[in-house]
């Protein structure tokens, strides 16, 4: 196992490409889908079981683990890959995002960001420096630059200043991260739908250099055809040498359409998120499991699919539990939509690698307008 981090790009079909990214803890094939973990657990999933859906790689988060249990804290019980029984890669968003999001009484300056807990109201200050000691006691094996996204609707002006003010902090975060072989430091690009100010961004990091680029402040209400449409030019301003990180998407189409115009990883709390309220992504399409007309149907919920939920248990099964409130409802719908999401990700590596992907893309839509089964 190599001791230093890599990427190896194998074929590209169009601008989808796959390929190898080798860590000391694994390698991660691209295009990947990492599921999230933000608080030291996937929700509703033993580490084990999130391996076996086939994730190469997972998703923690520096804002929820500094504030409960805290990073000094797992740095002193060995790290969050020991703490949680994950011993694969672990990527960490930095914190800036999720404040916004998720924090109370926010405060930015050039700085940085303080804010309150939305767990218990104590006060706190991220900087991109905070940000990188955090990810370097979590032990992440990638990491991500200390950033900051605009809410929406905001003006193309409060955008410029927001992505310069994060490319400034990318600076800062390059120089605070040091050098630590094995491990990887990603660039955030911003800039919103403005082409002028995506490429803007983009030259920055580019100049500054990282192991990976991250393609952010998407997938934050502007819609799939904008998303598509930044999409259609935004990866083309990145290195090819590099991987490259579409955060915070999405839908099963959503990520197709991202490999597509070549994304090389993803997340999402989606598959996870939906799995606990009942909600099943398939081929097919979305099933509803609290649907009443599931009560009585011996089915399993896809036919195809090899994951436990679906060879072990009818859909009248995971009717009943789901409306009875039983915890293994979210345990065996989380296991199938990760499961799925997977077989999504490794369908495409395969294409790509045979130079099929718009042969396996046609497919992808074909089977799911036929609707439920
Ligand atoms: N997750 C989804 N979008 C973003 C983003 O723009 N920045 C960061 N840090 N995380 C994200
Ligand atoms: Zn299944």
């Amino acid at each position: 196992m190599t001791e230093r981090f890599g990427f190896q790009l194998n074929a590209t079909d169009g601008a989808a490409r796959t390929g190898v990214i080798s860590t000391p803890r694994g390698e991660i094939r691209t295009p990947a889908f990492m599921p999230v973990g933000t608080a030291a657990t996937v929700k509703a999933m033993m580490p084990e079981s999130v391996a076996a859906t086939g994730a190469d790689i997972l998703l923690g988060n520096t804002y929820h683990l500094m504030l409960r249990p805290g990073a000094e804290r797992i740095a002193r019980l060995g790290g969050l890959h020991k703490f949680m029984n994950w011993s694969k890669p672990i990527l960490t968003d930095s914190g800036g995002f999720q404040v916004m999001s998720l924090a109370e009484l926010r405060k930015l300056t050039e700085e940085g960001v303080t804010f309150r807990s939305h767990v218990d109201g104590s006060k706190h200050e991220l900087t991109p420096e905070r940000s990188m000691e955090i990810q370097r006691l979590l032990g992440s094996d990638i990491v991500m630059c200390f950033d900051e996204c605009p809410a929406l609707p905001a003006t193309e002006e409060a955008v410029a200043e927001s992505m310069r003010l994060s490319m400034r902090w990318a600076q800062r975060s390059r120089d605070a991260f040091g050098d630590r072989p094995g491990h990887a430091l990603f660039g955030i690009m911003q800039g919103g739908v403005t082409p002028e100010l995506r490429e803007e961004s983009a030259e920055a990091l580019k100049s500054i250099g990282f192991e990976g680029y991250a393609i952010g402040g998407l997938a934050v209400g502007e819609g799939q055809e904008a998303m598509f449409g930044v999409l259609d030019y935004a990866p083309g301003f990145l290195p090819e040498d590099k991987p490259r990180y579409l955060m915070g998407v999405g839908k099963p189409d959503d990520i197709v359409g991202a490999v597509k115009r070549g994304v090389d990883m993803m997340d999402c709390v989606l598959p996870s998120r939906s799995g606990r309220t009942g909600q099943a992504w398939t081929r097919r399409g979305q099933v509803n499991i609290k649907n009443a007309r599931h009560a009585d149907d011996p089915r399993p919920l896809d036919a195809a699919c090899t994951c436990p939920a679906c060879a072990n248990y009818s859909r009248a099964y995971l009717h009943h539990v789901f409306r009875a409130g039983e915890m293994i409802s979210g345990m065996l719908l989380t296991w199938h939509n990760l499961h799925y999401y997977q077989e999504i990700m490794a369908g495409m590596r395969a294409a790509i690698a045979e130079g099929a992907f718009a042969a396996w893309e046609a497919e992808f839509h074909a089977t799911r307008a036929q609707g439920d089964i």
